[in-house]
């Protein structure tokens, strides 16, 4: 399902962490401030209001797929695009948003073909990490794991550097050339909504 092209573009916000003070939350609300800014309805969402079982392909056999698999991938659908925002764990994305993409890529709503809410909208990826390479290796992994889900992932990413000293108090990008990373980052993402939409 699309949402209404006669509504305003809804972008939605999915952070990869739930931890408190999390770098990547605090890039998410500052991604936030730029789609509000160009006019956009954004919706950010905290997977721990999506909390989901380990997947598990035995549990699925027996009981479906979870609820809060199905609402998130239902979340995903009420969007014209969506931004992941990726914590690196290990050169990688952490267990929570694998898990949360593994369960939502097995959702099939009737009369929809598997993995719809991928396919549909555009996707965009940044990181935060207190390291050098900003989480570049965690937007490798997840460029790859949601082509795999067959969705397309923009070419803007953004891997935010020294995370640690990145924001005010105010959670805002202190450096003008993050600012403008993450502008651009979200102006691709609104051309590429509005283009699939
Ligand atoms: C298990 C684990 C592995 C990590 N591996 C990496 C890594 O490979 N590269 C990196 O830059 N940071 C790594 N970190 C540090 C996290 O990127 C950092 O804690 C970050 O702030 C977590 O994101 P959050 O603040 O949004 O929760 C790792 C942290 C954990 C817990």
């Amino acid at each position: 399902m699309q949402p209404s092209v006669m509504s305003a573009l809804k972008i939605l916000i999915i952070p990869g962490s739930t931890r408190t003070g999390s770098r990547n939350v605090r890039l998410a609300a500052a991604a936030a401030y730029h789609f509000v800014q160009a006019g956009v309805d954004v919706t950010r969402i905290s997977l721990a209001d999506f909390p989901l079982p380990l997947y598990d392909g035995d549990l699925q056999a027996k009981s479906g797929v979870p609820k809060h698999a199905i609402n998130l991938k239902r979340m995903i659908g009420a969007h014209h695009g969506v931004l992941v925002v990726t914590p690196e764990y290990n050169s990688s994305v952490p267990p929570l948003l694998k898990n949360a993409i593994d369960w939502v890529s097995r959702v099939q709503d009737p009369n929809e073909i598997r993995g719809e809410a991928f396919r549909k909208r555009p996707f965009a990826i940044a990181a935060a990490s207190e390291g050098r390479l900003g989480g570049a290796r965690a937007l490798a992994a997840l460029r790859l794991i949601l082509s795999a889900c067959h969705a397309l992932v923009i070419p803007n990413q953004l891997a935010l550097s020294f995370a640690d000293q990145a924001y005010d108090d105010l959670d805002r990008l202190k450096q003008p050339a993050d600012v403008d990373a993450l502008a651009m980052l979200a102006r691709q993402l609104i051309d590429f909504s509005q283009q699939m939409s």
